[in-house]
């Protein structure tokens, strides 16, 4: 059963920032099956347009063009978005970067597009989208990971980004809170059928490895971060702002394996 009523979100607007697959597709897709309006925006066009199409057609989704390294084409993105459905109830900064590599594998150029893609773009996504925000009463959402809190081997760029957005989320909430603009993040654990965990465990045996450390022993779901996001954006969030919600199985706790492989239980 949906945990959320039908038409939570009718007569919202949203903006979804690297909304054009994987997991930030999966919330708009949720979002807009409450009735909410959304628009995604990634750099390849033909994506774009595409994932606008899977998410319902034109009446409830635009699909748009646009680099988030680029404050000038986040801008643009924004303001096609705001005058096609109107300002913005909920803003996600979701797009993202990753490869895995040794930091002496890694140029000045790597670690800094990283950087500049997951960083740099939620501050130019948020920075850019405050104009047209519905206030008060705006949800916003950035898309961070574990690496934020904790070190992890060949993934200094996305440690370094992640742990930034994390930071700039709370100050965020402080400087914007009494306008009545939330600001939150969703740090997402491994989920299934993404870009990032084919990425991160390209084989059958790294992905086994990685579900038994989770405590909940599998990989999240699209729709389980798409439910994170519409509870942050709900009326039930309202006194939440410049928090980090966990939607891991609890993998944030650490590694789930007992030293035998057993786990204590019947
Ligand atoms: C070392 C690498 C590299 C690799 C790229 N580079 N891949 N260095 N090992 N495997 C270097 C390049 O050599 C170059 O440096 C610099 O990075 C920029 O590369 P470009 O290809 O020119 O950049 P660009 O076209 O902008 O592409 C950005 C990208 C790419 C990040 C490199 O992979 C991309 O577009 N990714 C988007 C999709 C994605 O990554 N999705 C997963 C997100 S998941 P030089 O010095 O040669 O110029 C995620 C997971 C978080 O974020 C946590 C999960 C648990
Ligand atoms: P994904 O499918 O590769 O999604 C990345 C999105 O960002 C795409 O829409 C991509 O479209 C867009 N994008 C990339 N660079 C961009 C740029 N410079 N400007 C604008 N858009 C850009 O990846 P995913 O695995 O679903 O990850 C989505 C988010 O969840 C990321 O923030 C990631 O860090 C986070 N996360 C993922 C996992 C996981 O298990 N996958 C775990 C924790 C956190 P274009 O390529 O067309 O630009």
């Amino acid at each position: 059963m949906d945990p959320f009523v039908p038409n939570l979100l009718a007569g919202k607007t949203a903006f979804i920032a690297g909304g054009t697959s994987g997991i930030n597709l999966g919330i708009a897709k949720r979002l807009a099956g409450l009735g909410c309006k959304v628009s995604v925006a990634g750099r390849n066009p033909e994506k774009a347009e595409g994932a606008a199409r899977e998410i319902g057609g034109t009446d409830i989704a635009l699909g748009l063009s646009c680099d988030v390294r680029i404050y000038q084409s986040v801008e643009e993105a924004l303001k096609k978005a705001a005058d096609t459905f109107g300002k913005f109830d909920i803003v996600v900064s979701g797009a993202a970067g990753n490869f895995v590599a040794p930091a002496l594998g890694m140029s000045a150029n790597g670690f800094r597009t990283v950087v500049d893609i997951d960083l740099n773009g939620t501050f130019n996504v948020f920075r850019a989208c405050y104009e047209h925000l519905n206030r008060p009463g705006a949800s916003l959402i950035a898309i961070t990971a574990g690496q934020a809190v904790n070190a992890s081997m060949f993934q200094a760029h996305v440690c370094a980004a992640k742990a930034g957005i994390n930071h700039l989320c709370r100050v965020l909430a402080m400087e914007w809170g009494p306008t009545g603009v939330r600001v939150n993040g969703i740090s997402p654990g491994p989920i299934a059928d993404t870009e990032g965990m084919a990425r991160l465990a390209p084989t059958p045996e790294a992905e086994a490895n990685i579900k038994a450390r989770v405590p909940l022993r599998r990989y999240g779901t699209k729709e389980e971060i798409g439910d994170a996001a519409v509870f942050l954006s709900s009326d039930a969030a309202r006194y939440i702002t410049g928090t980090i919600l966990d939607v891991d199985g609890g993998s944030q706790l650490g590694d789930a394996r007992s030293r035998d492989g057993s786990n204590g239980l019947a």
